[in-house]
Formats: C-alpha cells, sequence, structure tokens
C-alpha cells in the first residue's frame, strides 16, 4: 500500500466547503465522532437481545457478513458524498448531480429530504428511551427513589409515567441541544473525544467483572459457536436492517460528517475503523449482558425487555451492584448522546446549509420542535411505534437504496473513486468490488429487506420464528423473559413501548 493519495489532487477536485461551516480538527476526532453517532442504543439493547433471540453465534456471523457486505461500501458512499459535496445531505447530493441530470436532482431532493425527515422523527423517539436510561442512572444513584415492585419494576414505573418520560426526555434533548448548538469542533468533537474512550474503558471494566462474576465464558460460546440449525431467513433479514440502523446509514449522518472532514484521504481507513469500532463495541456489550444472565441462570431470550427489566432485577442481587448498575446504564446514556447529538446535526446541517439559519437557532428551534413531538411519543406508546416502525423500517432502508443508487450510478468516476487513489492496485481492486457492490448487490439486498418488511415476500420466504411475531410492545410491557412475574403499578395508559428498528 503506498502512502496516500496525493493530496493536492484531491483537494483541487473537490468542493471547496465553506470554511465557516466548521471542520473536525482532528482525524481522531472525526472518528471518535462518528463511532459515537454509530455507537448507540443500536448496540448495547438492540444488538444483544436480538442476538438473544435469534440463538446467538450464527445470527453474529451473518450480521458480521452484512456490515462488510452492505455495511461498509455504504459507509464508504455516504462519506464520500458528504467529503465530495461539502454539504448538507440535500445539498451534497444536488452539488454531485451530474449536470443538466433532473433524475440526479430529483434523487437528491428526495433522499435529503427524506434524510431529514429521518433524523428529525428517530431523534424524537430515541430520546424517550435514552430518558429510561437516565432514569436508571438516577434510581441506581439514589436520587430518584426505587420502584415498590423491585428493579425489574422500574421500567414500567418510567415507561408508564407519562410525566416522568417527559421530564427525562426533557433533560436528554437539552444535553443533546447544548453539544450541537456548540458546533462541530467545539460541540461534537470535543464531546465524543471524551465519551467514546470513557464507553470504552468501562465496557471493558464491566467485562473484567463479569469474568470475575462468572457466565463470560458461556456467554462467549453463545456469542461465538454458530449453531446454524437455528437460523431463519427472518434471522438473516434481521442482521440486514440491523447493520443500517447500528452503523447510523441511510438517513445521511455518515454524509453530514463526511462534509466536514478536511480531505478524503482517510475515507477508506476510517470507514473500516467505525465499522470495526461499532461492531467491536457491540460484542462486548452482548458479552457482558449474556454473562450476567448466565450466571443468575438464566435463559438469553428475554427479548426487548433484556436490558431495562431482566438486567437490573439482576444488578441488585449482585456484588457492587450499586456501582455496576449505575455504570452500566450511564454507558448506554453516553452511547445514546453521541447518537443523538449526529441525529439533530442532520437537520440543523440542513437549515444552516440550506436556509442559512444561524447555528445556534437552527439546533434550539429545531431540536426544540423534535423535543415537542417527542412528548407524543412519551406519551403514548401508539405514536412512539407508529414513528419507530415507519422510520427504521422504511425510510433508512428507502434512504440507503436511494444513497447506493445515487453512489454507484449518478456520481462521476472521479467523485467515486477520489478515496481510493493513494492505494496503488490494492486500491484498483477495492474500486472495482466496491463499485459492482453498491451498484447491484447493496441495492438487491435492500429492496428485498423493503419487501420483506411490507410482508410481500410472505410465501417466498420462511416462517418468522415465534418472537418475531409478538408485538414488542407487549414484550417489554410484560417483561416476556420470564423471570419478571410482577407488572407495573403505574395505572396510566400511556406506556410507551418499543418496536421496529429499536426493539422489533
Ligand atoms: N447507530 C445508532 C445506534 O446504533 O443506536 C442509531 C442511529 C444514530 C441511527 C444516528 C441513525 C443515525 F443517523
Amino acid at each position: 500500500m503506498s502512502d496516500g493519495p496525493n493530496q493536492t489532487e484531491i483537494v483541487d477536485v473537490a468542493r471547496t466547503a465553506d470554511p465557516s461551516r466548521g471542520s473536525f480538527a482532528t482525524n481522531f476526532g472525526f472518528i471518535m465522532a462518528a463511532v459515537g453517532s454509530a455507537v448507540g442504543l443500536g448496540n448495547i439493547w438492540k444488538f444483544p437481545y436480538i442476538t438473544g433471540e435469534y440463538g446467538g453465534g450464527a445470527f453474529v456471523l451473518v450480521y458480521l457478513g452484512c456490515i462488510a457486505v452492505v455495511g461498509m461500501p455504504l459507509m464508504y458512499a455516504e462519506l464520500i458524498i458528504g467529503r465530495r459535496g461539502g454539504s448538507d445531505i440535500l445539498g451534497a447530493m444536488r452539488n454531485l448531480a451530474p449536470p443538466g441530470s433532473a433524475a440526479g436532482r430529483l434523487l437528491s431532493y428526495l433522499t435529503g429530504g427524506m434524510a431529514v425527515a429521518s433524523g428529525f422523527l428517530i431523534l424524537s423517539f430515541y430520546s424517550v428511551v435514552a430518558g429510561w436510561a437516565l432514569h436508571f442512572v438516577a434510581v441506581s444513584l439514589g436520587v430518584m427513589p426505587d420502584a415498590t415492585l423491585g428493579a425489574d419494576g422500574t421500567f414500567k414505573a418510567v415507561s408508564g409515567s407519562k410525566s416522568l418520560s417527559t421530564i427525562w426526555h426533557t433533560v436528554f434533548m437539552i444535553l443533546t441541544m447544548t453539544v450541537v448548538a456548540g458546533g462541530i469542533h467545539r460541540g461534537i468533537e470535543r464531546l465524543c473525544k471524551i465519551l467514546m474512550p470513557v464507553l470504552m474503558l468501562m465496557l471493558v471494566v464491566l467485562l473484567c467483572y463479569v469474568g470475575y462474576t462468572g457466565g463470560l465464558g458461556q456467554s462467549m460460546t453463545f456469542l461465538f459457536e454458530p449453531d446454524f440449525s437455528k437460523l431463519t431467513t427472518a434471522a438473516v433479514l434481521e442482521a440486514l436492517g440491523h447493520a443500517f440502523f447500528t452503523l447510523s446509514l441511510g438517513m445521511g449522518a455518515m454524509v453530514t460528517y463526511g462534509s466536514y472532514l478536511k480531505s478524503e484521504q482517510h475515507v477508506i481507513r476510517d470507514g473500516v475503523a467505525i465499522a470495526f469500532l461499532d461492531t467491536l463495541i457491540a460484542l462486548m456489550a452482548g458479552a457482558v449482558l449474556f454473562a450476567i444472565v448466565f450466571s443468575a441462570g438464566l435463559e438469553p431470550e428475554a427479548g426487548p425487555g433484556l436490558l431495562f427489566i431482566t438486567l437490573p432485577k439482576l444488578f441488585v442481587e449482585m456484588p457492587f451492584g450499586v456501582i455496576v448498575s449505575t455504570g452500566f446504564f450511564l454507558l448506554v446514556v453516553f452511547a445514546a448522546w453521541s447518537s443523538a447529538v449526529s441525529l439533530l446535526e442532520v437537520v440543523v446541517a440542513y437549515f444552516v446549509d440550506e436556509w442559512k439559519f444561524p447555528r445556534t437557532h437552527a439546533t434550539w428551534i429545531f431540536g426544540g420542535l423534535v423535543w415537542a413531538l417527542g412528548i407524543a411519543s412519551a406519551c403514548s406508546g401508539d405514536v412512539f411505534d407508529f414513528l419507530d416502525n415507519v422510520t427504521t423500517r422504511y425510510m433508512l432502508p428507502l434512504g440507503g437504496l436511494a444513497i447506493a443508487i445515487f453512489a454507484g450510478w449518478f456520481l462521476s468516476e472521479k467523485d467515486q473513486v477520489s478515496g481510493f487513489v493513494g492505494y496503488g492496485k490494492i486500491g484498483k481492486v477495492l474500486e472495482f468490488l466496491w463499485l459492482v457492490t453498491i451498484r447491484y448487490i447493496t441495492p438487491f439486498l435492500i429492496v428485498v429487506v423493503i419487501l420483506s418488511k411490507t410482508g410481500a415476500l410472505d410465501g417466498v420466504l420462511k416462517e418468522t420464528p415465534p418472537e418475531q411475531a409478538e408485538p414488542a410492545v407487549e414484550s417489554v410491557e410484560s417483561g416476556e423473559s420470564g423471570e419478571s412475574g410482577e407488572s407495573g403499578e403505574s395505572g396510566e395508559s400511556g406506556e410507551s413501548g418499543e418496536s421496529g428498528e429499536l426493539a422489533d
């Protein structure tokens, strides 16, 4: 591999972004911010429980394949569109569309509009879930009273209370808006440069802890010993869908972050690092969670309630349970915070770049609107489920499809190859593989995922396993894991359940 591309040549041909937009000061800062976006509730909540539901090792293997075949090519596509387009998602695509191509322009507007809407809608309910994690931190620290029905009743107490859910959602949105208002370098980069290493350190400490308290061996076997008899078509589709969500693809988060890069010199290397760290963190979180579950003699198929119902109950019985519980839920909050920041940044960048809003105004106005919409999700499980389903089942995959088509068929060759330039012969091979994948394989697989979610392939594909058929809301609320027998006491009906990508 050669030293890297000829910097001047590349900078010359790239659109020079407006310097007042801000940029990441260091490459490390960019990687931490992008990893911060990727690592979120998807890693610490969703990955472990879907792995539990789909039987462990074989699912993990398919998931790794999906990250490689769908995730990484799309990650490169998003970063290169952002970097070369030098603007928000809509502007970047419009800037790069072939001159005079009505289809290219139309695709830019449709994809950009949908991506901004996705960021707006996803953040509204993502923040509610992050708020619940904040509540668990407060309860673990003793700042808030414990639920009378015990640790596993705490989830019912918060998700069933409209006022409590709204308060925590408000706190979380203020945290998110404060960072985004601070700008790319002083806000997002600074936060993620601290949060991500702390998060990884906390995970390592937790791994050592479960190594000591027991269950780690069993957990590793569960995660890494594939049993292909457990693999179903539904599991493969789930793995594919999750690869998107976990890498923050399909709604322009990586396009937006890519637009703040100073050069495309390291896009390939950075993309690989982001996907690698995201996967590593998901696997570490899974290893910790399952070790706790196994050491308590429980089964791994707890479903969406694994994080918020099963674990809190086990924490109280563990040595140093208060510290472990606080640390663990802080970890969830940190992961969600750095992801939420990227969701809001997609929206804010759009209004700053396209409508010339000052950053602070855009942040507080549109963050405020997200907050207002989030109250509906905090108060109604139906709104929550609806938004979750529409965005993560349809909008993200559709966004990914549009970006793949744009990158594969509309980008100029110069833009397409710019990230591969400095890699000599290997670069040429990678370039060819990427082009074939992004033109044919990625779109095909995404169409299969979308069709399967609409039920159009029901006759063609095998049955979904029983766990999948259950509506997620019920799984969470009834503590489906089987060991949280008690039901919540909050009589309020507004329980927010989760489904779709977050918990379907
Ligand atoms: N990747 C985040 C997670 O795994 O929780 C979720 C996410 C963040 C999706 C940002 C999309 C996005 F733009």
